[in-house]
């Protein structure tokens, strides 16, 4: 059978293999290939590996060559507050002079300041916004991406993010899965009436099901925000009609979010910066991922998550971006990537499960991608590197030279492909 692209001439080839969900130690196992080809046949992998590949090319075949460059699969950021309005750059000052986080939250800034802006916006507006966020998360070599609704806090303005989110999978080519968080939040006209808006809030995740504008709810499970209690209420209804569902747990305080989320069979508990020992045991005895977000430790200066602990208990980690205007505004992956390494101790191929195979695993797309195998989509990302290790320790750079998704070249030379 002849191929419609062959890239070849590939450094080497790094991808995990192992059946996913992929844990603990097993993390460490990658495939790595020498000298070798990747050949597509309608947007899928028709093979690859380092032996011969002339009996694929035909007349119509293009062939590409990687210079030697490496090839991963395309990353996935499985983690991201991608649509809403504005920035927050005067709280970094609040943050910096040690007002915490939570305080600002408190005196209506923070999130609520967002969900002010967010309601302002146009649709218009949101979409340019987060159309421009995704395109550069994409010349960093990501190519799927959870988009979270949550800066609504309303029906009307969360419906609005989630349909910015629906009209950019439409036109850009990155793919996108959506999660409503109503509940990232108490909007200041239910201050004081937390139990009206779970209320309220279940009400609207029966519309957002029926208009299917999300596959998954979310909670922000913290202090002052949602109690384990009413997260469980919340999530336990949106599991009821069908929602996969995954919170910010124990983030700044230990509430024991993600013990709740194991408990509720929730696809992955993010954050987990204070997260308790009893609940990394949990972890590990469950197929919950644990979603870890070490730019928003960076950003906002506060401990990492115990990633190595957890591996090394079995737990099933991923590694995502949280891109958002408050506590973590850069949508450069390789930064993510290289905090893994730096400050979660995590390993080149530990890293690369993580950010691949396991955040596919827990958003339910690990069929289609994740990992460079016969049959999946053809989402590659070559890299001007000579191996992983140095994509991890040459930091604060864009390593990525050009991305393929589902075949078709969408960065070329660091730059967007455009159609004509
Ligand atoms: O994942 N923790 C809650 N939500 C986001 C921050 C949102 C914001 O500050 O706007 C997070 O850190
Ligand atoms: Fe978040």
């Amino acid at each position: 059978m002849s191929a419609d692209l062959i890239i070849y001439n590939i450094g080497v080839l790094y991808t995990p293999y192992l059946k996913p969900p992929v844990r603990g130690h097993d993390m460490s196992k990658i495939k790595k290939i020498n000298n070798a080809f990747i050949a597509i046949k309608d947007g899928l992998i028709l093979d690859f590996g380092d032996h011969d590949y002339v009996h694929y090319i035909s007349s119509s075949t293009i062939v590409f060559d990687a210079k030697k460059q490496i090839a991963l699969p395309g990353l996935i950021d499985s983690h991201t507050h991608l649509v809403h309005a504005g920035t927050r750059e005067e709280e970094y000052a609040k943050l910096r002079a040690g007002i915490p986080y939570l305080d600002i939250l408190k005196a209506g800034g923070g999130i609520l300041g967002t969900v002010e802006k967010t309601r302002n916006a146009s649709f218009d507006d949101l979409y340019h916004h987060a159309f421009g966020s995704l395109s550069e998360m994409m010349l960093y070599g990501v190519t799927s991406v959870e988009a979270k609704s949550g800066y609504g806090l309303n029906l009307e303005t969360e419906i609005k993010q989630l349909k910015v989110a629906q009209k950019i999978q439409d036109f850009h080519p990155v793919r996108l899965i959506s999660t409503y968080m109503g509940a990232h939040a108490v909007p200041k006209e239910y201050l004081g009436h937390t139990k009206g808006y779970i209320e309220q809030l279940i009400e609207d995740m029966k519309v957002i099901k029926n208009e299917n504008l999300a596959e998954a709810v979310d909670v922000f499970c913290e202090t002052g925000v949602f109690s384990v209690e009413e997260t469980k209420t919340i999530l336990s209804s949106a599991k009821a009609l069908g929602f996969s569902i995954k919170l910010h747990a124990d983030e700044i305080d230990s509430l024991g979010g993600a013990g709740l989320g194991v408990d509720l069979g929730a696809t992955s508990v993010d954050h987990l910066m204070a997260i308790r020992d009893e609940d990394i045991v949990k972890l590990s005895k469950s197929n919950t991922v644990a979603n870890l977000l070490p730019g928003t430790s960076f950003y906002l200066n506060k401990g990492y998550a115990p990633a190595r602990k957890m591996i090394d208990s079995n737990v099933i980690v991923s590694v995502s971006g949280d891109y958002n205007p408050g506590s973590c505004p850069t949508e450069n992956f390789q930064f993510i990537m290289h905090l893994a390494s730096n400050q979660l101790k995590m390993s080149p191929e530990e890293i690369l499960n993580a950010v691949t195979i396991n955040p596919a695993y827990h958003l339910g797309i690990s069929d289609q991608v994740g990992s460079i195998e016969i049959g999946k989509e053809a989402d590659i990302v070559l890299m001007d590197a000579p191996n992983l290790s140095y994509l991890l320790y040459h930091f604060g750079i864009n390593h990525t030279k050009h991305v393929f998704i589902k075949g078709k070249l969408v960065v070329l030379n660091r730059q967007i492909v455009r159609e004509s």
